[in-house]
């Protein structure tokens, strides 16, 4: 295809925007898909994906249209995922595109999500088509998100297309806006090959896919190729593209959006930024910004059943087939059996997988609270020099004698409120150790800069931010290294014996009332013995919170165990039942559901 008469362009937007709407109907006006198979979302789908064949995941379409100029052009649209756990991804594809149609709710405004896909797009040169979305909602105040546009991100939006997705109006205006203000890509056919490795999953049938932007030169079948990175060389056997439905082409040239697959099995040969290139005629070099992605956020996924452990096996293998972004590996917990650790880009990100597990594979799971990744500076000893470890799982902290600091992963956060929620939402961010960095107003909204460690956002952060704002402040941030933190492992014990799954990592200061909390919540989950039990949360040998649960006296289970022999036997048999979920300390037996509630706090 002639360049100028290519265009590829992104959509972002803040979550529920809709972005996944507008691209059906761009797809739908375009004629890649009847109005049967318009009946559901398509880019959101993964039911559709399995019964038609049309692939999700890559969410990126070729589309062919028609402009007023009278010339065709192929459009393509390639989705980002929406949320900061995915920022590498969405950078990624933000890189293969000229352009992006940036979505706003008319009756939402500006979020900010919004604002940190706006900087990502803008640093990638992109030219941006403020949509603005849901003007058929009877809250809708176009004129109003118009001048937020302008004053809040500063982009001109006096041509700002008007949409409803929902019920089609102003798709063509968008489609004309695609071709008219977006550039065409630029690139060389003739020089040697140059692709961007963007996206790649696993197809039962294709094996893995990978999703590519040409830069320079042509890739077809047959031809022999170097992922520059990775440093391993594949044939070439599929070269193609979606329409939704996949379609074989002879080639894809310099400017081009497509898929590629090399019988390539597994996901993690292929890396998302890679270079891919000819091994015959090599490109000088690779395009720049690479990046290994590592997983943040480690937490341990137990069976509540032990007996699911093969059948949680089998469903993560599955799931990491097609997610090279996450870890796992087998875990066993005194408390909770077997289970796996896994580690993730984010906690959006462990959230989705553990709701796949369960919803997907039909699994009834215990996860563990979520850690981060900590540098543990290590003294040496008798048997080892000096070192430093990473610690993903406060089970394995090293002997504390050994540490000559601990340093945890700090982020910077952006959020978004109204001025009326900002007090509360200054004091949750001053408890959590955060420094306030800038603070500004626009347009009766508060914009809040804060240095935050990451360990105290992974527990409940969001939804505290969600809770005091009602739902309306919004939330963003990115990494910005690790720094020395006084931090201490918590134990949890009961009845004197350390319970592994309850152990945390915790800063010093908020020790006793973690602490505190935890053992008030045990109390109450634990039902009582015959003999009295103490719930102790320590750091090393010095317990810094306690609580006891009072003996059962005798004649209680005596009454309990007497009457009639059905009775008896009925509740012997819930006992044995009630066993198996039990869990033995010291003498003490904690049943499974107490374990859960008290993780589920956070
Ligand atoms: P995520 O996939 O969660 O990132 O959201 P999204 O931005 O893709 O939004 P999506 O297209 O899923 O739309 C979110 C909701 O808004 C859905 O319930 C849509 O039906 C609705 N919606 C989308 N466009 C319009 C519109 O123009 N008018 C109205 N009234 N509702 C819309």
């Amino acid at each position: 295809t002639d360049l100028s008469r290519i265009r590829n362009f992104s959509i972002i937007a803040h979550i529920d925007h809709g972005k996944s709407t507008l691209a059906d109907r761009l797809i739908q006006r375009t004629g890649g898909l009847t109005e049967r198979e318009m009946s559901s979302q398509v880019l959101d789908n993964m039911d559709i994906e399995k019964e038609r064949g049309i692939t999700i995941k890559a969410q990126t379409v070729r589309l062919d249209y028609k402009a007023s100029d009278g010339k065709d052009y192929v459009l393509n649209l390639m989705d980002t995922p929406g949320h900061v756990d995915f920022a590498y991804e969405v950078s990624r594809s933000l890189a293969a595109c000229e352009g992006a149609l940036l979505v706003v709710d008319a009756a939402q405004g500006v979020e900010a999500q919004t604002l940190a896909n706006v900087y990502q797009s803008v640093e990638h040169d992109h030219e941006i088509v403020p949509v603005i979305n849901k003007i058929d909602l009877p809250a809708a105040e176009p004129e109003k998100v118009r001048k937020e546009i302008e004053d809040i991100i500063g982009l001109p939006a006096d041509d700002a297309v008007m949409t409803s997705a929902k019920s089609g109006i102003g798709i063509d205006e968008v489609l004309e806006a695609i071709v008219t203000r977006i550039p065409p890509p630029k690139g060389d056919r003739d020089a040697p090959l140059k692709a961007m490795l963007v996206d790649s999953w696993y197809d039962p049938y294709l094996g893995v896919v990978i999703l590519i932007r040409v830069i320079d030169g042509v890739i077809r079948k047959g031809q022999q190729v170097k992922f520059m990175a990775g440093g391993t060389t594949h044939l070439v056997d599929r070269v193609g593209a979606f329409r939704p439905k996949i379609e074989q082409l002879p080639e894809l040239a310099a400017g081009e959006i497509g898929f590629i697959t090399a019988q390539i099995k597994d996901i993690t040969e292929t890396r998302v930024g890679d270079t891919i290139t000819d091994t015959r005629r090599p490109a000088a070099q690779a395009l720049p910004g690479f990046k290994l992605v590592q997983p943040v956020v480690f937490c341990g996924l137990f069976p509540v059943d032990a007996n699911d452990f093969e059948k949680l096996r089998e469903s993560i293998s599955k799931l990491r087939l097609n997610d090279a972004s996450f870890s796992f590996e087998m875990e066993t917990s005194a408390a909770l059996g077997f289970g796996f650790r896994c580690g993730f880009l984010g906690l959006l990100h462990l959230e989705i997988i553990q709701e796949r597990l369960t919803r997907e594979y039909d699994l009834d799971l215990i996860t563990t609270a979520p850690s981060v990744v900590y540098n543990i500076h290590l003294s040496h000893s008798k048997e080892e020099p000096a070192k430093v470890i990473q610690l993903h799982n406060p089970a394995d902290m090293p002997d504390p004698n050994r540490i000559e600091s601990i340093e945890e992963p700090w982020i910077e956060a952006t959020i978004y409120v109204p001025d009326d929620y900002l007090g509360p939402i200054l004091k949750l961010c001053q408890d959590r150790r955060g420094i306030q960095k800038n603070l500004t107003y626009v347009a009766g909204r508060a914009q809040l800069t804060y240095e935050l460690p990451l360990n105290e956002v992974v527990f409940d952060f969001y939804d505290r931010l969600k809770s005091i704002s009602r739902g309306y402040a919004s939330f963003d941030y990115h990494q910005i290294g690790h720094r020395e933190g006084d931090l201490v492992k918590m134990n949890i014990l009961v009845n004197n014996e350390p319970v592994d799954a309850l152990s945390m990592i915790v800063h010093r200061a908020a020790a006793e009332s973690r602490g505190r909390h935890m053992c008030e919540r045990l109390k109450d989950l634990i039902p009582r013995h015959l003999f009295k039990i103490p719930i102790q949360a320590a750091i090393g040998g010095k317990v810094i919170a306690r609580e006891t649960i009072a003996a059962l006296r005798k004649d209680v289970t005596a009454k309990c165990y007497g009457g009639d022999i059905t009775r008896k036997k009925k509740l012997l048999e819930k006992q044995k039942e009630g066993k198996k979920r039990m869990r033995e300390y010291g003498s003490v037996s904690i049943p499974q559901e107490a374990f859960i509630a008290a993780l589920r706090m956070g």
